[in-house]
C-alpha cells in the first residue's frame, strides 16, 4: 500500500557572514520570505564552528551558504563542517547551496562551491546558486533559486512516494502517531529505508529506522 501525501517542506537556512546586516543577511531574509510564500516552514540559524547541530533533526531541507572571504567559504560554516557534529546531523538531509561573492559565477562554481560539496558527497543536493554582486540586487535571482528548490523538492517527494510501499501494519503504526509528528517520522523512515535499499516499509523497518535515526 502506498501513502502519497503532499508534505510541507521544513527548511532551515544555515549560514555564516562576518558582516552583520550585510549582503548575506539581506539575502537570507529574502530567501526566507520567498520560501515561506510557497507554504514551507522556515527558520534560520547562524553557524558557529563549534556549535551543536542536533536541531537539524527537525528539518528535512538544509539551505546552506556563506560569503567568500579571501578565496575561502566563510570560516564558521567551513569550520562547522570540519569540526562540529554538523556533518553527522546532515546525514540523509536534502541540501540547497548558495554562496555570496564578488567573483563571476563560473569562477565561483569552480573554486568555491567544491569547498562545501566535498563535505556533502552523500547528500542529495536539490539546487545550488552563486549570488554574485549583480544577482544580489536582483529579486528574480532569489525567486528562481526558490522555484528550483521547490520543484526539486516536490520531484524528490513524488519519486520517494512512488517507490516506497508501506505495509498495512506499518501504516497503522504511522497513523497512530499524533499528526504533528507524523509527516516528519514518515519522511525520516522513508529516507532511512531508501538509504538501506528497502522497497517496503514493514513494522520491522519502522523499528529499525527508529533505533537508527531517533525518529518516533
Ligand atoms: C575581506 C573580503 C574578502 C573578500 N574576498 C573575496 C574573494 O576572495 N572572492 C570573492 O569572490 N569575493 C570576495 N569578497 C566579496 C564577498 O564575498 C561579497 O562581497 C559578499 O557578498 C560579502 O558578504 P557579506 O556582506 O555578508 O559580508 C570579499 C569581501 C571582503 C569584504
Amino acid at each position: 500500500m502506498t501513502q502519497a501525501t503532499q508534505q510541507q517542506m521544513r527548511a532551515v537556512i544555515l549560514y555564516d557572514s562576518r558582516t552583520s546586516g550585510g549582503s548575506t543577511d539581506k539575502l537570507i531574509d529574502s530567501i526566507g520570505r520567498e520560501l515561506a510564500k510557497t507554504g514551507a516552514y522556515v527558520e534560520k540559524a547562524r553557524c558557529k564552528a563549534t556549535g551543536d547541530y542536533s536541531f537539524i533533526q527537525d528539518f528535512d531541507v538544509v539551505i546552506m551558504g556563506a560569503p567568500i572571504y579571501y578565496l575561502l567559504v566563510s570560516s564558521q560554516l567551513l569550520g562547522a563542517l570540519i569540526q562540529s557534529n554538523l556533518k553527522k546531523y546532515l546525514r540523509r538531509k536534502k541540501i540547497a547551496l548558495f554562496l555570496t561573492c564578488g567573483s563571476p559565477e563560473p569562477m565561483a562554481t569552480l573554486l568555491y562551491l567544491p569547498q562545501l560539496k566535498m563535505h556533502l558527497v552523500r547528500n542529495r543536493i536539490l539546487t545550488e546558486k552563486i549570488f554574485a554582486p549583480q544577482q544580489l540586487s536582483d529579486p528574480e535571482a532569489v525567486e528562481s533559486f526558490i522555484e528550483e528548490l521547490s520543484e526539486a523538492y516536490k520531484k524528490d517527494t513524488r519519486r520517494r512516494n512512488a517507490s516506497m510501499q508501506w505495509t498495512d501494519e506499518a501504516l497503522a503504526l504511522l497513523d497512530a502517531i499524533p499528526s504533528f509528528f507524523r509527516n516528519r517520522i514518515k519522511i525520516a523512515t522513508e529516507e532511512y529505508a531508501e538509504e538501506m535499499g528497502y522497497r517496503e516499509i514493514t513494522i520491522e523497518v519502522v523499528e529499525e529506522a527508529k533505533a537508527e535515526t531517533g525518529a518516533l
